[in-house]
């Protein structure tokens, strides 16, 4: 039958049906114990969405229903170890979080340059800003030792052998110390050795959203 003749409408209302893909969606979630890790989630956030996802924000306490997305990324702040809010939430979503794309960030006050790019296969990002050299080469302390990224990460791997992560972020947090308490403040002088301060890096933060977006959309 001649097209023109169908009884269904004109040959353009049928090629005007194209398919559009539904945008990918993506949950942001992460853990906080001052509040700076959340601001770093939404800048993530923001990133993913310009470059055209349908992105939720959400604590890991609010609970976030991880089955409803098709790529996640979690983060949290190393407190004396990666935050167990941050650690919980990725044992107990292992089994789904091991089937969809996910990415994690940490942030931290103090990071030890090891010039790995990659931990058990895993590629890893380190801010600039939070990163560094060895005082003396070859010759780590206990504090450059403590900071290395295949420490900060060793947790999260425990927690879910099976999930591999596209990529792993380290980012610099911000340090408040008039919210620690002494024990708090003696272990970030000893152990850490870190500088108090906002040293959060916004561009360093949506640069690896942008890198990592392709990613999360299973490409
Ligand atoms: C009690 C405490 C322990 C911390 N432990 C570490 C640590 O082990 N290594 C590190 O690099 N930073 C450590 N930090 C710095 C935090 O990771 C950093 O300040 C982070 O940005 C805090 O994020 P939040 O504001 O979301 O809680 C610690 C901070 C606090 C308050």
């Amino acid at each position: 039958m001649d097209s023109e003749q169908r009884p269904d409408g004109p040959p353009e209302a049928v090629t005007s049906r194209t398919a559009v893909a539904a945008p990918a969606r993506i949950l942001v979630t992460y853990a906080t114990r001052h509040g700076s890790t959340a601001e770093v989630a939404e800048w993530i956030a923001q990133e993913l969405r310009d470059a055209g996802a349908a992105v939720d924000v959400a604590p890991v306490v609010a609970g976030p229903r991880v089955g409803d997305y098709q790529a996640v990324v979690l983060g949290g702040p190393m407190i004396m170890g990666w935050h167990k809010g941050a650690r919980r939430f990725l044992r107990a979503h292992a089994g789904t979080l091991a089937t969809v794309p996910t990415a994690l960030f940490i942030t931290a006050a103090s990071l030890t340059e090891t010039g790995e790019d990659a931990i058990d296969g895993i590629p890893v990002v380190k801010d600039p800003w939070l990163v560094k050299e060895l005082r003396t080469p070859g010759k780590p302390t206990r504090k450059e030792r403590y900071a290395r990224p295949d420490h900060y990460l060793k947790a999260a791997r425990e927690a879910a052998p099976d999930v591999r992560p596209v990529s792993v972020a380290f980012f610099a947090g911000s340090l408040d110390l008039t919210s620690m308490n002494l024990l708090e403040k003696l272990f970030i002088m000893l152990v850490i050795g870190a500088t108090p301060g906002d040293a959060r890096n916004r561009k360093a933060v949506r640069q690896w959203a942008r890198d990592i977006s392709p990613k999360l959309h299973g490409a």
